[in-house]
């Protein structure tokens, strides 16, 4: 009985908005449409924000560096739907259209990526759409990333709606790379053949240093956690606390 009401609330939220109609960018709809996005890239921020708060906390782990979100520009929007020779409809635009709102997430290490994703892989509430692993195989340019595409429920007067939202998780060497070939190429058809050749030799550079800084932290953390355990064995009491570490 819940469960029908709370799917007809869906249904009603949805409909006005989701249909064949053509897309116009001057209308009340669109404006609307861009606020469910923006609601959605609100919610998966502070979900990730209360999420690094309780690694820090609870299990004195620093994985992520930064967060930043944004929602993508109307041209972009437009552009993308043309890229993709679809119909301008708001359809379209809800179900070709993955990346309207962006989260990325930029961690410190590679090991820190992967836990990353297995965590929010385990929200309850949030809905896997896919998953695409750019670090194991990277993008012939040299690219390399995690990316997700998430449905994240968000509560309106009318209902839940489940509003979709691409994540992406990188390294800081994988941002540092990704954010300078973003300006360099991904937007410059101009770029000489050469310079192409050496941003992917970059990134392939940059992938063995953030292997080597995973080396090292690795070796450090293996020495901690040795002396945790001789600490705990040494004095007893101290046992309890330390656990909560250990389970990291
Ligand atoms: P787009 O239509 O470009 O969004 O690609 P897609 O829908 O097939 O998704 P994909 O997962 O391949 O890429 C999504 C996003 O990843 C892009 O919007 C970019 O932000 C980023 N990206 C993908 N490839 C590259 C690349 O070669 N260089 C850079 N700098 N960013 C990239
Ligand atoms: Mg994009």
């Amino acid at each position: 009985m819940g469960e029908d009401n709370q799917r007809e609330s869906l249904i009603d939220v949805g409909n006005n908005l989701v249909n064949k109609e053509i897309i116009d960018i001057n209308s009340i709809k669109f404006k609307r449409i861009m606020f469910l996005y923006n609601a959605a890239l609100k919610e998966i921020k502070t979900k990730i924000e209360i999420l690094q708060e309780e690694l820090n906390l609870f299990s004195n782990y620093e994985p992520i560096e930064y967060v930043a979100t944004r929602l993508k520009k109307t041209e972009s929007i437009v552009a993308k739907l043309k890229r993709k020779k679809c119909e301008l409809t708001y359809e379209n635009m809800f179900e070709r259209v993955n990346d309207i709102a962006g989260i990325r997430i930029v961690c410190n290490f590679k090991s820190d990526v992967y836990k990353l994703v297995e965590l929010i892989e385990n929200f309850q509430d949030i809905r896997i759409v896919s998953k695409k692993d750019f670090m194991k195989k990277p993008k012939k340019s040299g690219y390399m990333s995690y990316h997700l595409i998430v449905e994240i429920p968000v509560n309106f007067s009318s209902g839940i709606m489940y509003v979709k939202v691409e994540v992406q998780i990188r390294t800081l060497g994988m941002d540092f790379w990704a954010t300078l070939e973003h300006k360099l190429k991904y937007k410059n058809p101009n770029i000489l053949k050469s310079e192409s050749k050496n941003l992917i030799k970059y990134a392939k550079i940059i992938n063995n240093i953030d292997d080597n800084m995973l080396t090292i932290s690795n070796r450090i953390e293996k020495e901690k956690n040795e002396n945790i355990m001789i600490e705990a064995t040494e004095n007893k009491e101290d046992l309890g606390e330390k656990k909560i570490f250990f389970k990291l």
